[in-house]
């Protein structure tokens, strides 16, 4: 098999049991995390935002956000907490205005063509500077609370779920500006992914000096491109990113999330060097026993409506997942973020299946 990159053979036993899936070893038992797990679906985040003011204000803000990246794990006990913070950061850091609108999603003023990649630099990289505080006081924080078998993981985007924020303006349905900017100006569009390969990679390094102990690279657009262009701008870069960093923090696990690729996770896994794949609710768990678990451990990958639903259907997805994927190496996840709308009640069930969970079984 072409791993392209060399992978670590880790022997390292953390106590943790995330990072021991990461690590490819056996685990005492089944660890689970939720994306999106901070969030408007806890009671205890919507009072805070109320009090505190807009989401990216709480994100820049390291008490806030240490404060918001525990809410979960004090309620449900999760094997990972994940900082709270967002992928649109580094277009922030790289000088692009930000703003969240409540009930719009984000805006960033729109990248017109590729020309104006060479405007943009690390000379605000600082803005940064809160995430890696926020990141700092949670690894103390947990280690405070006792949840010492809870591992911290830091994230960014990755270079083409962000370029296509940086074009669009915002979140888009098709893509259009981005796709028309990579199919006709290549070489352009080229020079504003290695500019978020380096920037991601160093934001990436900085997050593991300050405490991170697991990464992970969102790619949400990824299922919007060709399998040629999906080669050239998913996994190009990511196999870049995971070089840098594990050049720097050799012990440090990467979980790449290609959200919708399908077919192509296949060569995600076997090309970009991650130690761990994140899936989609659309891939067939059968599959991914097949195919991917072979290779490396996996994540995921409950349908998060099915989570804000509930009820048998939910009880039903749940046991065919820990059937099909608990056997080999598996860290219980969503497929995609948890839906504002989930009752707390029904991501209690889930935890309470997923902890009775016998590993092995
Ligand atoms: O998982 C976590 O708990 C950590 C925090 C986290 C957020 N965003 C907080 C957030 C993470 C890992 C992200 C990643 C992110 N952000 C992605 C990749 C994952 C995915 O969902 O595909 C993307 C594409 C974004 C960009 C983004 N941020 C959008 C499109 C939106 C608006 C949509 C929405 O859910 O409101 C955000 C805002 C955002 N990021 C919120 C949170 C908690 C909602 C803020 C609020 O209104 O309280």
């Amino acid at each position: 098999m072409n791993m392209g990159v060399d992978v670590k053979a880790f022997e390292i036993r953390s106590g943790k049991p995330f990072l021991d899936v990461l690590y490819g070893q056996s685990s005492q038992r089944l660890p689970f995390w939720f994306m999106r797990q901070a969030g408007r679906y806890l009671p205890e985040y919507r009072a805070l935002r109320a009090d505190k003011g807009g989401f990216l204000a709480m994100a820049l803000d390291p008490v806030a956000a240490c404060e918001i990246t525990m809410q979960p794990v004090r309620r449900f006990g999760m094997d990972a907490a994940i900082i709270f913070s967002d992928i649109l950061t580094i277009p922030m850091a790289l000088g692009r205005k930000l703003e969240f609108i409540a009930g719009e999603g984000p805006k960033l003023d729109a990248l017109e063509s590729m020309a104006e990649v060479a405007n943009l630099d690390f000379s605000q990289f600082s803005k940064l500077e809160p995430v890696y505080e926020a990141l700092r006081q949670t690894r103390s924080q947990l280690q405070k609370e006792g949840f010492s078998e809870t591992a911290l993981i830091g994230f960014c985007g990755a270079p083409w779920t962000v370029a296509t924020y940086m074009i669009e303006g915002g979140s888009s349905r098709d893509f259009v500006k981005t796709k028309v900017m990579a199919y006709s100006d290549p070489e352009g569009f080229s020079a504003l992914i290695e500019l978020l390969v380096e920037a991601s990679a160093q934001y990436l390094i900085e997050q593991v000096r300050a405490g991170a102990e697991a990464l992970q690279i969102f790619d949400s657009w990824s299922g919007a491109l060709d399998s040629d262009s999906f080669m050239r701008w998913c996994v190009r870069p990511m196999r870049e990113i995971v070089t840098l960093v594990r050049a720097a923090c050799p012990d440090v696990p990467i979980i790449g999330f290609p959200k919708g690729a399908g077919y192509n996770y296949q060569v995600y896994v076997q090309e970009t060097g991650v130690n761990a794949v994140g899936l989609d609710s659309q891939i067939p768990v059968e599959w991914a026993a097949r195919s991917l678990q072979n290779f490396v451990p996996v994540q995921g990958n409950l349908d998060p409506l099915c989570l804000l639903a509930g009820g048998d259907s939910m009880i039903l997805a749940v046991e065919k997942i820990l059937v099909t994927l608990g056997r080999g190496k598996f860290i219980f996840n969503l497929g995609h973020g948890i839906h504002k709308d989930t009752p707390v009640a029904h991501v209690e069930q889930l935890v309470a299946m997923i902890k009775n969970h016998k590993v092995g079984n």
